[in-house]
């Protein structure tokens, strides 16, 4: 079936029309996952920031609510940006940078801003005594780039991360406060002088290990360690979230559900697309829920929900595989398709690996590649749209084999494609394939079926967005 837009994804979600970023104020309450997001309510480019809002009881459907917060003109606010969202008690909070007239420049005129609802998150009140942080709180220390604040109680306390620039470096500053209205400074929790800034920061406890993710206008990356009596950060592994970057995967946000699960979110922006399709009517869309884990080796583990099985329709597995000249087929094929392929990596060093998106002469195709010699995983996107306007750039990381074997899960949606490698190598893409035939799914490279020690793939059915 050609749709009448063929780049719209099925089962991710996204708005029903206009532009989405960031996610914000991810928070399961009352039973419900409560996904906030940056909005353009009145366009499909990036413009008057709002709030927009939507729930899910399961992390697959998901209904859409009205806006949630709307920037205060009366009060002279243009944007409201990122942030998260807390329970004081009963009592859902949002904390968020308002960028506001006289502050066009949001370099240097963010302020935190604290809103509340009474009525089931629907609609916010923003707090009287906003702005309940300036960039005056830091005294004689010079913080730009200052905004999404992510806040978590502590005991009796509140604590916040605020991401920015100190020293032309990108910084994470760490705050303190008793009642979300009154705050201070407590440190610069970490600097990063590889980056410019840090958007985004998400910092958080798992048993003794202190997990900090920040998203610095390119790969976003995360760092796991200790939290020193000062309030400074002490790290000890490093690690990527995605190597997808900002035009693949981007400003992650996170939350903790009933069952004590630690799921991000994250954005998976447009790749070229504006310059492509100039009147898509959307733009944005919300990568696939992950489960998070802290290893023992202090690296993150991530894995799409399980949830997301229940989208599984006709599948294929090893003994269906058919080969056709140089190529496999799978038996199945589609624009929304999941793959789990076990690979046994001993023996040659020459590259191999999974085809999505595939035309059936070839001519488009999206290659997962599989580089045994180099511990490279690759997302080819240089055929993968007959088109020369969507970005083409290879996406790229390194994997790290698991008794000799990597396993892929990999889910596609339309224009999505989303490459779990032993759960800690995480890629994700945007591809724009032209033909509406463009839905083979295979393998390739020598010997590939001899490699398989598991080969699954499943068509998966649409969910509600
Ligand atoms: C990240 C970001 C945030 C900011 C928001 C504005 O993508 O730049 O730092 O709050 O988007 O939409």
């Amino acid at each position: 079936i050609v749709k009448k837009d063929m780049y719209r994804p099925v089962y991710h979600f996204l708005p029903e029309r206009n532009w989405m970023n960031d996610p914000n104020g991810t928070i399961f309450h009352e039973g419900y996952y409560h996904l906030f997001y940056q909005h353009n309510p009145n366009g499909d480019q990036w413009g008057t920031i709002h709030w927009g809002h939507a729930r899910s009881a399961d992390l697959v459907d998901w209904e859409h609510l009205p806006v949630a917060l709307y920037p205060s003109e009366e009060l002279g606010e243009l944007h409201c940006f990122s942030g998260c969202a807390v329970l004081d008690g009963e009592e859902p909070k949002i904390l968020y940078t308002s960028i506001g007239e006289g502050e066009r420049n949001a370099s240097t005129g963010a302020e935190q801003w604290l809103a509340t609802s009474r009525d089931g998150m629907r609609t916010w009140t923003k707090h009287p005594q906003n702005p309940v942080m300036t960039t005056s709180i830091h005294g004689g220390i010079d913080i730009r780039e200052w905004r999404d604040p992510f806040a978590w109680r502590e005991g009796e306390d509140w604590f916040m991360v605020v991401g920015g620039a100190h020293e032309g470096k990108g910084c994470v500053a760490i705050y303190k406060s008793a009642d979300l209205v009154s705050w201070s400074f407590l440190n610069i929790l970490y600097a990063d002088p590889s980056v410019a800034l840090c958007e985004c920061p998400l910092f958080y406890r798992e048993g003794d290990t202190y997990v900090l993710i920040y998203s610095p206008g390119k790969t976003v990356k995360y760092v796991t360690g200790t939290l020193a009596a000062d309030y400074t950060f002490i790290p000890d592994t490093e690690g990527v979230i995605d190597h997808g970057s900002w035009d693949g995967y981007y400003a992650p946000n996170t939350l903790v559900d009933g069952s004590g699960r630690r799921i991000l979110f994250g954005w998976m922006p447009e790749a070229s697309r504006e310059n492509f399709l100039p009147e898509a009517g959307w733009a944005g869309v919300q990568a696939l829920p992950r489960e998070l884990e802290v290893t023992a080796s202090g690296k993150l583990a991530m894995r799409p929900v399980p949830e997301l099985r229940r989208l599984r329709g006709r599948s294929s597995g090893l003994a269906d595989l058919i080969a056709e000249g140089e190529s496999v087929r799978a038996g199945i094929e589609g624009r929304a398709v999941e793959i789990i392929a076990e690979f046994d990596l001993a023996g040659t060093e020459t590259a191999f690996g999974i085809e999505v998106l595939r035309s059936g002469d070839g001519r488009e195709a999206t290659r997962i590649v599989v580089d045994p010699g180099a511990g490279l995983l690759t997302i080819d996107r240089s055929r993968s749209s007959l088109s020369p306007l969507p970005r083409r750039t290879p996406v790229t990381g390194r994997y790290e084999p698991a008794d000799g074997r990597l396993k892929l899960h990999v889910f596609v949606d339309h224009s999505t494609i989303e490459v779990f490698g032993n759960e800690t190598a995480c890629l994700s893409a945007r591809v724009y394939p032209t033909l509406a035939l463009s839905a083979g799914v295979g393998l390739f490279g020598d010997s590939v079926v001899a490699r398989l020690a598991r080969f699954d793939a499943w068509e998966l059915s649409e969910a509600k967005s």
